[in-house]
């Protein structure tokens, strides 16, 4: 994969059909590592929803949704902001990278694209992750990007880690 040629950017009303495209392709990965998705999302219509959602919480200034996209324009990951509170200065991260394309460092790129959207859009001074232990290649992304564990899970299996970033 040529790094260079990625592009990330904010998510737009007229990505329905590239990110339907996405989450049908990855969804039994995702699904491996992350809760599931409705699968009435699953649709042009869920999709499309699921966008109108993220776009209006960009303009509350509550959600920052942007996608990686390869030199052909085809949607390969996703990173967002999600529960972005100006007040406290602080949000949590998220992201997920097309199962074809992992192991090249694009969460990495990813989370530190969210880093630097945070510092310099947002004016935050905290992000938070919410994360299961066993996800091996997600810890090791929030570690490298300066995460550290600030709380050990307490979902009913004793898996969900908190990291926090100060920034
Ligand atoms: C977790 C995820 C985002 C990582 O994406 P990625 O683009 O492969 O991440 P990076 O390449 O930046 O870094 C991953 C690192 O973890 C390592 N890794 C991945 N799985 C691993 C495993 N099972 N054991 C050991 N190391 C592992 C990779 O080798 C890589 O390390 P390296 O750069 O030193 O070689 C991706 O697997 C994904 O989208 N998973 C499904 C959704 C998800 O889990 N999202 C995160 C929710 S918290």
């Amino acid at each position: 994969m040529d790094k260079d040629n990625l592009k990330i950017r904010t998510l737009q009303d007229t990505d329905v059909e590239a990110l339907l495209a996405f989450e049908v392709a990855n969804r039994d990965w995702f699904e491996c590592h992350i809760d599931a998705r409705d699968s009435a999302f699953y649709s042009t219509q869920g999709v499309s929803d699921h966008i109108a959602h993220c776009l209006s919480g960009l303009a509350a200034g509550t959600w920052h949704p942007f996608i990686i996209e390869d030199a052909s324009g085809t949607i390969i990951g996703r990173a967002n902001l999600k529960d972005i509170d100006t007040r406290e200065r602080s949000a949590q991260v998220g992201y997920r990278i097309a199962q074809q394309a992992c192991g090249q460092g694009l969460a990495t790129l990813a989370v530190r694209h969210l880093i630097q959207q945070a510092q310099m859009r947002w004016g935050l001074g905290q992000l938070l992750a919410n994360v299961y232990a066993e996800n091996i290649g997600s810890v090791k992304v929030l570690r490298r990007c300066g995460f550290v564990m600030a709380r050990a899970g307490e979902d009913e299996a004793g898996r969900d880690d908190w990291y926090r970033l100060s920034i």
